[in-house]
This record gives structure tokens, sequence and C-alpha cells, in this order.
């Protein structure tokens, strides 16, 4: 990364304009490897960053680099302008959640969420009346005296996130808080996390490797892929203009078609491309190209259609195709096909019904133009 193209003072202003947070250039290296490497990340006012990728990319070393947990390499962290790199965790104003939820098993709910307060020395009838509000705000009103372990999972972690939250931190770091709960309750508090943050307009970055949980809480996500940043956008963005193969497959899945690009191709210009049997279709390009290189053509499966007969030539891809197999999935039937320009694709049918299609049939492949997008191999 260019560091020196921009000045971090420059770029980001201090107080009330300044990001919530920035991080320019941060890396971390245990040992040979970098565990995390030339994050460039900012955080605006209120809003809701998710950290996706899969185990292992950095989301957990990002997330402990900021809280003070782990000293960074390289780079510098800027809390509403203020540098925090050497700053000990407890004076970052930073709230935390784990997964595990991390909950003093030895101590009631109410001393739980009332721990930051005492730890600040707050006067205990305004720590009562904090940790009472706070309670009801994660809607667990008069639970303060149980014990964490008479709670179900989701109740446990309502009070981590209370705890995180009652100190008025400046910043909230969310590490996968819903990924022990069951699918059902991961859903409801899915919506949960997102009201408090919204009412609360705390800065948040959250953590997770599943792709339908960022997609549903965002504001932007960053998808991560060993320890570096693949590409910063909204939910809409990462999902409908991947910048890589890499992301394309990772949020959602992905048809990736081979073909050659035909004539050099600006960025952001459309440009002919060939599929190995011959045929040509003009298509967006995201990154330019020159000639002759190959590229994979992605189209989403829900953006394809499936037909028995090759359509005359309007400017729709067509490829020639064979039906390997169909999997019937209630409110959809997924069409999967081999091309005859190498390959395979998969046609995600809403309408459709298993029985329009079958096993060895011979159909095209069709998507429209606009909604392919080539990337670089
Ligand atoms: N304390 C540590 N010592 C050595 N390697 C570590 C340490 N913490 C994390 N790593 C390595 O850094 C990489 C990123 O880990 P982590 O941030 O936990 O990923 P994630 O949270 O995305 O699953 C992994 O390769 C991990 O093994
Ligand atoms: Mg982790």
């Amino acid at each position: 990364m260019l560091q020196s193209s921009l000045s971090v003072t420059g770029a980001t202003g201090t107080g009330a304009d300044a990001p919530a947070l920035v991080l320019k250039g941060v890396g971390k290296s245990y040992g040979p490897h970098w565990a995390v490497r030339d994050l460039d990340i900012a955080v605006e006012q209120g809003e809701f960053v998710t950290l996706l990728g899969p185990s292992g990319c950095g989301k957990t070393t990002t997330l402990s680099i900021i809280a003070g947990f782990v000293e960074p390499d390289a780079g510098t962290i800027l809390l509403r302008g203020k540098p925090l790199v050497g700053l000990p965790p407890f004076k970052r104003g930073i709230g935390v959640v784990f997964q595990d939820y991390a909950l003093f098993p030895h101590m009631s709910v109410a001393q739980n969420v009332g721990y930051g307060l005492r730890a600040r020395r707050i006067p205990r009838p305004e720590i009562d009346a904090r940790v009472e509000q706070m309670l009801e705000l994660v809607r667990l009103g008069g639970l303060g005296s149980r014990s964490p372990q008479a709670l179900s999972g989701g109740q446990r972690q309502r009070v981590a996130l209370a705890r995180a939250l009652v100190i008025n931190p400046e910043f909230l770091l969310l590490d996968e808080p819903l990924s022990n709960l069951d699918l059902k309750l991961r859903e409801e508090m899915r919506l949960e996390v997102v009201r408090l943050q919204r009412q609360l307009s705390v800065p948040t970055i959250f953590v997770t490797h599943d792709q339908s949980e960022a997609l549903a809480m965002s504001n932007r996500i960053v998808v991560m892929n060993d320890g570096r940043v693949e590409q910063i956008g909204s939910p809409k963005d990462i999902y409908e203009t991947p910048a890589n193969r890499f992301v394309a497959q990772f949020i959602g899945s992905m048809n990736l078609i081979s073909a050659t690009v035909v004539e050099a191709v600006a960025a952001g210009a459309t440009g002919l491309v060939q599929f190995a049997d011959g045929s040509r279709v003009s298509i967006p390009f995201r990154t330019g190209s020159q000639a002759g290189r190959q590229v994979s053509v992605a189209v989403r499966p829900e953006r394809c259609a499936v037909v028995r007969q090759t359509p005359k030539s309007d400017g729709t891809a067509a490829l020639a195709a064979t039906v390997t197999h169909l999997v019937y999935l209630g409110s959809k039937v997924e069409i999967h096909l081999e091309l005859a320009a190498g390959g395979v694709a998969v046609v995600e049918s809403v309408g459709g019904t298993v029985d329009d299609f079958e096993a060895g049939q011979r159909v095209a492949f069709l998507a429209s133009p606009q909604d392919c997008t080539a990337l670089p191999d």
C-alpha cells in the first residue's frame, strides 16, 4: 500500500468531523507470518462495519489490536482522531463482546453488567441506575439478581452486550457474538444487535464468518482473506460487484466461466470476451485488461436461465450446455450444467419445477450481459 500517498491527519481531520475509527497500514506478525497486514479501514460515526472472512484470516487479531490486547507491528490507529497505539485497553473507551460471552460466573447478572462502572469508580447509586437501564435496553429487566448460569445462551449474550455498552463506549467491538447460538435465535439476535447499535448510535465493528449475517446487518462489509482486505463496500456492492474471484465465491455462490479478452478494455468499461466454444459477448469489466488475457465471466445463479433451445442471437450470452443434475430446494430448483465451452454452471429457478428438465438434456445457458462481470484470473 502507498502509505505516503495519504497524510493521516490531513485525510481524517480530528475531533467531531473525524471518522470514528481509522486504521492506517496496520499489521501484526507472529514470527515470519503476518496475521494481518496493510489494513486501511475507516469507520464513520454511527456506522456498523462487519469484518467478514474465513477462519484464520485475521478478524480477531484486528479486533484485539483495536481493543489494545495486541500491539500492532505496523501502522496507526485513531479513535476520533486520537492515536490509540500504546494506550492500555481500559483507557480506550471501547466496549468488547466475545464469542464465548466471557461472563464472570461468580457474579450476578447485574454485577457482570456493572463491572466496568465499578472499575471506573462510579458511585454505587449511579451504577445501580445505569445497570437497570441497560438491562431494560437489552430486554433483561428484572433479571439482575440471577446468576449467568440460570440464563439461556441468547440471554447471556445480551448480558455481555449490556456489560460492553454500560460504559457508554466510544466504539463497540463484537467478535462473532452470535456464532454459539442456534439458527433461529441467531436470526432474532441479529435484529436485536442492530436495533441496539442504531438506538445508541455507537460506531461498531462486528466480526463474522457468516456471509448472510454480514449482508443482513452491516452498513459496510470488509471482506478479509489471509490477513488482507479484499474489498470494502456496502452489502449490495459486495454482492453485486465483487472485486475479485475470492469475494465473488465467498459471498453467495457465483458461476465463473473462463473466457479470453478479445480487445483491450479500460476499467469500468464494456469489453468483448470469447468463450472456448467461439461464442462472444460484451460485458462490463471491473478492472482494465489487455487483449488475450484470461478472465472469469462471473454471474450469479439467480440471474441466469436455462432454455431448451438456443435462442436467436440478440446480445444475450447463450452457451450450449448439458444438464448434469437437478437439486430440489423447496422454494427453488438448482439446475446444474456442464458447459460445451468448458466448466460447469448452476442456474437457480424460483418459479420452475424439477420436472422441466432432466439429466442428460441438451439446453442453452443464458445470462444478460449486464448481469455478468469479467473478473481477472
Ligand atoms: N497469539 C498468536 N500466536 C501465533 N499466531 C497467531 C496468534 N493469534 C493469531 N495467530 C494467527 O494469526 C492468523 C489470524 O488469526 P485470527 O485473527 O484469530 O483469525 P480469525 O479471527 O479470522 O479466525 C492465524 O493464522 C492465526 O493462527
Ligand atoms: Mg476469530
